[in-house]
């Protein structure tokens, strides 16, 4: 449970306060706390650096059982970011320790030069993401979330805040629950699994639900989706989510996510280094549900409908061969030049599918989509290609406020003549072994009709090596900020 508070430290009990300081200046106005920071970075083992961090137990002036004290480095640096990163390494200590509740304090903000929403939200999220413990099929038991995360604010403003707790629980919820259906093992989530498991939390966020099975599929000539999924007995499904708001939509607006639940990579097997995360390749799947879900509880003057192509790409008897040439659901027909190319297949299915059917002014597609990608922006940044430059910028922003950060990657008309096939319309392959983000996004484009079209390709920070500040390794949720904050700037 996240919540906002005022409490007077010197008179009211706190199990464990977490306080986030920096090595350079005071940034605090309770005076008890300054002068318990102040001693806490005359200790040799702790200065106030970013990562260092230092607990005090039943300190004088304060009624805490402890206060573990959050190094941030200097204050001019210092950001929304930072504070995210803080709260999160306090939150894991706790869950270390076995503890169950935090209470979190906001620094100056006159001191840090944040507003106080900005500075609370931060805490807030940093907090609520990082406290996610995997879940484990151990016999084991895994270690237990905490219950409550408590903000202090200072006394008199609690009002102005009083709805920070629940927006910050939505969609940060959204991004937890993404990261659970990352994680799972592909075996427990086949196409028919994972649509009726997105369709059972979908209903509870009220929703209009809607998932076309393999026989709905051949009948509306998914050719393209299809293909992709002939391969594997689990059989493709199609997941369609649509939030109305009660009053007239502002706009529509379409998110497409790839829901590839295992990417053997087919007919052109991946080598084995590169098979061991491919159950990570229904994540954009995976943020456009919960976006959805997430967007049904905030209530925004948008209609908004998630498109999720789930699939399995395996290879058999049965399976699409390169050389293949299939016709997909808009009539165009494509030469499948790799097999492992299969995200812009079902993508570009459910994309002319999407604006035949709901006519979107604008249209976004989330995807684990290309290794070229990962390798042009490293692993924690995505890469957009839009028709559209406020589109684009939108999400730019949109990344820079969430820090689920993406960079405009460029569509340059003429590289498209590299998709040329000799027999079909198109070749979901390059001719080239060079820009295949740029290429993957050129081949989308030609099933995004006219309409505004942004294409995000989540490929290196939809999973995290390693566990950092507020995630924990494995699948990031990344895409669930991201677009819930765009889904206000268009
Ligand atoms: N799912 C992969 C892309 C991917 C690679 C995501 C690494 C995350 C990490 C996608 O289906 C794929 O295999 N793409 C190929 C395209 C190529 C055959 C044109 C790639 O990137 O190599
Ligand atoms: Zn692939
Ligand atoms: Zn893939």
């Amino acid at each position: 449970m996240l919540k906002t508070i005022s409490k007077d430290l010197t008179k009211e009990h706190v199990e464990t306060l977490v306080v986030p300081v920096c090595e350079d200046a005071d940034i605090h106005d309770d005076r008890q706390v300054a002068a318990l920071a102040k001693t806490a970075k005359k200790m040799a083992e702790f200065r106030g650096e970013r990562k260092q961090k230092i607990t005090f137990y039943s300190p004088v002036g304060i009624q805490a059982d402890r206060v573990v004290f959050i190094g941030m480095g200097k204050k001019a640096a210092l950001d929304r970011e930072d504070l995210r990163a803080a709260a999160g390494r306090g939150v894991r200590v706790l869950l270390e320790g076995r503890l169950s509740r935090i209470c979190l304090l906001a620094p100056s903000e006159k001191k840090v030069g944040l507003g106080l929403g900005d500075i609370l939200t931060s805490l807030m999220e940093g907090a609520f993401l990082a406290n996610d413990v995997l879940g484990t099929y151990k016999k084991e038991k895994h270690k237990q979330p905490l219950t409550e995360i408590v903000a202090l604010v200072p006394a008199g403003r609690e009002k102005e805040f009083s709805a920070l707790a629940k927006q910050v629980t939505v969609n940060c919820g959204g991004t937890l629950l993404a990261r659970q259906w990352v994680n799972m093992p592909a075996n427990m989530k086949p196409p028919a699994v994972f649509a009726d498991e997105i369709v059972r939390h979908a209903d509870r966020a009220k929703l209009k639900t809607t998932i076309l099975d393999n026989k709905a599929l051949k009948q509306k000539k998914f050719g393209a989706l299809l293909a992709v999924g002939a391969g594997s007995a689990n059989k493709p499904r199609l997941v369609i989510l649509e939030y109305n708001p009660a009053k007239r939509a502002r706009k529509t607006v379409v998110l497409v996510g790839k829901g590839v639940v295992f990417d053997s990579g087919g007919i052109n097997l991946k080598p084995s280094a590169s098979l061991d995360t491919m159950k990570t390749d229904m994540a954009g799947a995976a943020a456009v549900a919960a976006a959805l879900i997430s967007t049904a509880r905030l209530k925004p003057d948008l209609r908004v409908v998630g498109v999720m192509p789930l699939v399995e790409n395996m290879l058999s008897g049965q399976a699409l061969r390169p050389g293949d040439i299939v016709t997909s659901h808009s009539g165009k027909t494509v030469e499948v030049g790799n097999t492992d190319a299969e995200g812009r297949l079902i993508l570009a299915d459910a994309m002319s599918y999407a604006v035949k059917t709901f006519k979107p002014d604008v249209m976004v597609d989330v995807a684990t989509l290309t290794g070229a990608c990962v390798m042009a922006l490293g692993e924690k940044i995505a890469g957009v290609f839009s028709n559209d430059a406020g589109l684009s910028q939108a999400l730019v922003l949109a990344g820079e406020k969430t820090f689920e950060r993406c960079w405009s990657m460029p569509m340059p008309d003429d590289y498209k003549s590299l998709l040329k096939s000799e027999l079909a319309d198109i070749n979901n392959m390059s001719s080239t072994r060079y820009g295949g983000a740029i290429t993957a996004a050129l081949f989308l484009s030609e099933f995004a009709g006219d309409i505004p079209w942004a294409q995000l390709d989540i490929s290196g920070p939809a999973r995290n090596g390693k566990a950092f500040d507020y995630c924990p390794g494995g699948g990031s949720g990344f895409g669930v900020r991201l677009l819930l904050d765009m889904l206000g700037k268009i």
